[in-house]
């Protein structure tokens, strides 16, 4: 299913493709990328292409999937961001869209992640078909949580066990997100 393309000031948001495989090495190999993610980086290039794969495939069985994110500055693909649907049981919840963000270390720090999480946001208000978002970080990741609670302002439900780790399970409603925008 076709995937859209959204513009932030510096980023490009598009569908991943199978030429962004040496971007997503880049990205999964590295051990501190992997820190809250369960310290399991990859270690081949076949992994990286299997992950594009297994995106694309979402896109085809349920519409949606993580999207890459491109700096428009220097065209480098620099990680992804987006919607996941999850379909496993969590928190009573049991089709839901996580919202999530994984980049390039060296491109961390420049407020990336929260820009591009802005525009997902704004692009699941007007055309996905959920009334609620939700998102998920160990409570120890504290740049992921503070974009999650701090910035885009979700509300924790609850904690629960992730790659063997104590995560929070986060929610925002489309009205929660309109209000806050529209208060800004
Ligand atoms: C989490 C991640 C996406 C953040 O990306 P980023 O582009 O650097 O994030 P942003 O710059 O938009 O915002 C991060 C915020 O957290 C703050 N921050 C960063 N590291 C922090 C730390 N160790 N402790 C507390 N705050 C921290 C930043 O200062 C910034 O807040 P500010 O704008 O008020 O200064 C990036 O570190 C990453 O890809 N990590 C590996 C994958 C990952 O953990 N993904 C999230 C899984 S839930």
């Amino acid at each position: 299913m076709q995937q859209p393309t959204l513009e932030t000031a510096r980023l490009r948001i598009r569908e991943m493709q199978l030429t962004d495989v040496d971007g997503v090495y880049a990205l999964d190999s590295n051990p501190n990328v992997h820190r809250y993610l369960g310290n399991n980086p990859i270690s081949s290039i076949e992994k990286a292409e299997q992950y594009i794969v297994s995106v694309r495939k979402q896109y085809e069985e349920f519409g949606i999937g993580r999207w890459a994110v491109i700096e428009k500055e220097s065209g480098e693909f620099i990680g992804w961001t987006g919607f996941k649907l999850n379909t496993e049981p969590l928190f009573g919840h049991h089709h839901f869209l996580d919202i999530g963000y994984r980049l390039r270390e060296e491109f961390w720090g420049k407020g990336y992640a929260h820009e591009s999480a802005v525009a997902c946001m704004n692009y699941a208000v007007e055309h996905l078909d959920f009334e609620i978002i939700n998102a998920m970080a160990m409570t120890n990741n504290e740049a992921s949580v503070k974009i999650l609670n701090e910035k885009l302002g979700m509300r924790e439900l609850g904690i629960f066990e992730g790659h063997g780790a104590p995560c929070y399970f986060f929610e925002i409603t489309k009205a929660e997100w309109l209000a806050r925008m529209y208060n800004k």
